[in-house]
């Protein structure tokens, strides 16, 4: 504090200033914070509100005008993001400490799913369901990001996404607001680590508040309407429970939410998370979000934009310059208060206090960190446990899989067995030396066969195009051997920001060279990687074993060949429903009944159904294979009648009855027959992931209480309502023990 900060600081100011400054080393953060204000001039504090791009990775046009680092000097930029790496961090805070007041610079960056070593997607991770790993994978990329000067990352996104066509379920938890909850907690833990402070900590970001997973139609950046009630039953939980874990920060949406666009949304930023939740931290836009007002048709102009979202308490105009151009103004014609203005510096200087970057603003300037984090082996191996932890086994017909490792002959084909920066997936780095990092496939299955089998190769075709010459070659491959590999997918740029889709199914003339190599007779396993659920209903009926990978980053490879040859027993259980057309979306697993629900999937006349399609999805939620198999009890109960203060205690025998040892993800779901409101068919309200050793069994139990039974009612009010519940416990959402118990008041 002393040698940056204040004694530059001290040296400037008349006496009165210095008191402020130099005595508020002994005070509490809070006045510290005071204290600085008091000295800042409105545009000083203007300029706190102010984010600029750096130069480079833009998700949004970016805005030329004026010489950046000329405003760093001015004190008009309070953030950078994009601008990484500790010797550019170092330049622009060397700037930032040639300003008046010394304040220096927040630097955020989208540290998504890894900064150097690459994780799984965020969805492919939520199919973990391995809270620990989820935190843990959050804490190294929090640790290598640090160490290369960023402050802050946009992350977690914990959007509920219940439209595989929007291209952003890829960065979330999946459909379910339960499972997502604890992923956010999991998630801001990781990445804010024992405090911020430390200087392996990042500022985490909850994003995008709010509700712009449910955008019409799943297109991007489309507006939301939603009842209050699913709003705040749905929704808004994952983002309480990243408030709840300390997320320093917030990010809007570019969406609307029933009329009033999530940027200038009072009722959102204001009365709930600053209002009900409590939230100490500041709102940062989305990029360009308070610009795009006047696209929305609710701004006039950026003046009034700025008006609207400061108001509202958007605190961090990202990109948009709204808030640098006419805050000024507004300020001094009244329409934004002094007061609006000053409560959000504070909350922005007081992250940077707590940061500790008014004591050292180079903090997070250090080359030697830098350079040990740059290829930190621990980081890399932990890389390939989280992402065999994230695949899927999605069929296995006839124990196809694991494969022998004494196998002869192995036809890898498809357009993804050799490809390199793919693997990575939407929302990570490029890095120099990539191709030797990234374990591709190929490799992989190389690495796990040591030379013992042939490798044969053919890449058949393209992810994304028409043309079918390669398929000959392929099938000649597959013939030479005696299993084949075939890896397809979506390319790895069909799903993130701005990349909804209305088309699901495999891209191009995939689906037709599975149909090709499956009628050569050979024994096929399909490995799909995409960053949503994607449609493929010939494979799923006809191969028979499939085995749907994500895109699992740096070490992907050797995780995919981990799974294939029974070095790890996948225990990845889906996110998220996958539909059987996109006709049928969304579908989701926690829907209502419905005054006339189809008995089955074959029920189809006068019923709430499709006449040309089945209700239920292609794979359910929390569904998942394993090698081994797993039976399941009856439910045991503590008692069938309760009242207000009475814990129920639910329990299943698993016993592992097949031939490995393995993992399962044992889920409990509850139903509330009758309610004030209506209630979905199901809900999830808790699970264990176990391991239990082939012929084991244990007794999973669950502990349930009238917590677990509250909603919001109609009057928003939350709480639980006496009557008929409905008790599941099983391995997936449609495949479930039930038992029935009354709860009274
Ligand atoms: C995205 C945010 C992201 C920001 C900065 C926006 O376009 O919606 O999620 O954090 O860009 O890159």
């Amino acid at each position: 504090m002393k040698r940056y900060f204040f004694k530059n600081l001290c040296l400037l100011f008349f006496i009165t200033a210095q008191v402020i400054f130099c005595t508020a080393q002994t005070k509490s953060i809070d006045q510290k914070v005071d204290s600085v204000l008091k000295l800042m001039t409105l545009d000083e504090k203007i300029g706190q509100m102010n984010q600029y791009n750096g130069d480079w990775q833009a998700t949004g046009p970016i805005t030329k005008d004026g010489d950046k680092q000329t405003q760093i000097r001015e004190g008009k930029i309070g953030s950078m993001l994009n601008v990484t790496g500790v010797d550019h961090t170092r330049t622009l805070q060397e700037i930032a400490m040639q300003s008046r007041l010394k304040i220096p610079l927040l630097f955020g960056q989208d540290v998504i799913h890894g900064y150097r070593t690459t994780f799984p997607l965020p969805l492919a991770e939520a199919a973990s369901w391995d809270l620990q790993a989820i935190e843990k994978s959050a804490r190294i990329a929090a640790t290598e990001a640090a160490a290369a000067g960023v402050h802050w990352t946009f992350a977690p996104m914990v959007d509920i996404a219940r439209d595989p066509r929007w291209g952003r379920v890829m960065e979330g938890a999946g459909e379910d607001t339960y499972l997502g909850s604890l992923i956010a907690t999991a998630r801001v833990k990781g990445f804010q680590g024992k405090g911020l402070g430390n200087t392996d900590a990042v500022m985490a970001c909850a994003k995008h508040f709010a509700a712009y997973g449910a955008a019409v139609g799943g297109r991007d950046y489309n507006s939301v309407d939603m009842s209050l009630r699913q709003l705040y039953e749905v929704y808004l939980p994952p983002f309480k429970a990243a408030a709840d874990a300390g997320a320093a920060t917030f990010m809007n949406s570019f969406n609307d939410l029933n009329g009033i666009p999530a940027t200038a949304n009072k009722l959102l930023q204001r009365d709930i998370l600053k209002g009900q939740w409590n939230f100490k931290g500041f709102v940062v836009s989305d990029w360009g979000s308070v610009g795009e007002m006047i696209n929305h048709g609710y701004a006039k102009n950026n003046y009034e934009a700025a008006m609207l979202a400061a108001n509202a308490g958007s605190d961090m105009d990202m990109e948009s310059r709204s808030y640098i151009k006419n805050l000024n103004t507004l300020v001094k014609e009244g329409k934004v208060k002094t007061a609006v203005i000053d409560e959000a510096v504070k909350r922005i200087l007081k992250k940077k206090f707590e940061m500790g970057l008014f004591s050292d603003p180079y903090k997070f300037c250090n080359e030697e960190r830098e350079k040990q984090q740059w290829n930190n082996a621990d980081n890399i191996s932990f890389s390939r446990e989280i992402a065999k932890k994230s695949i899927v086994l999605l069929k296995n017909e006839h124990q196809l899989l694991p494969l022998s490792k004494q196998t002869k002959n192995i036809a890898m084909i498809g357009p993804l067995v050799k490809a390199v920066r793919d693997n990575l997936g939407f929302w990570s780095y490029s890095w120099p030396d990539d191709t030797a990092r990234i374990v591709t496939l190929w490799n992989g299955v190389q690495n796990k066969l040591n030379n013992t089998s042939n490798l044969l190769y053919a890449k058949g075709c393209n992810i994304n195009d028409n043309n079918k010459d390669g398929f000959d070659e392929a099938i000649a491959v597959a013939k030479q051997a005696d299993v084949v590999v075939l890896s397809v997918g979506e390319a790895p740029d069909m799903t993130g920001e701005a990349k909804s889709r209305s088309n699901l199914h495999l891209p191009g003339v995939q689906e037709d060279l599975i149909k090709a190599i499956m009628a050569t007779g050979k024994p096929v396993v399909v490995l799909i990687s995409a960053g949503r659920p994607l449609v493929f209903n010939w494979t799923a009926d006809n191969v028979p074993a499939i085995v749907y990978t994500w895109w699992l980053g740096t070490q992907a490879g050797n995780a995919i060949a981990d799974v294939l040859f029974g070095d790890y027993n996948p225990s990845g259980r889906l996110p998220i429903s996958f539909p059987r057309t996109e006709g049928q979306v969304p579908v989701y697993y926690n829907h209502y009944n419905t005054g006339r629900p189809a008995k089955n999937d074959s029920d189809v006349n006068y019923v709430s159904a499709y006449t040309d399609l089945v209700n239920s999805p292609r794979f359910a939620f929390g569904y998942g294979l394993s090698f081994t198999k797993f039976d399941y009890s009856t439910i045991k109960l503590s008692k069938t009648k309760l009242t207000a203060t009475d814990k129920l205690e639910a329990s299943v025998i698993v016993t592992n009855a097949g031939n490995y040892d393995g993992e399962e993800v044992v889920q409990l779901y509850i139903r509330d027959m009758f309610g004030s409101v209506v209630r979905p068919v199901k809900e999830l309200k808790g699970f264990q992931k176990i391991f239990l050793q082939k012929g084991a069994s244990k007794e999973v139990k669950f502990i349930i209480s009238t917590n677990d039974l509250k909603f919001y009612n109609n009057e928003l009010k939350y709480d639980w309502e006496a009557g008929d519940f409905q008790i599941m416990i099983g391995s997936n959402a449609m495949q479930l023990q039930k038992a029935a118990v009354e709860w009274a008041k």
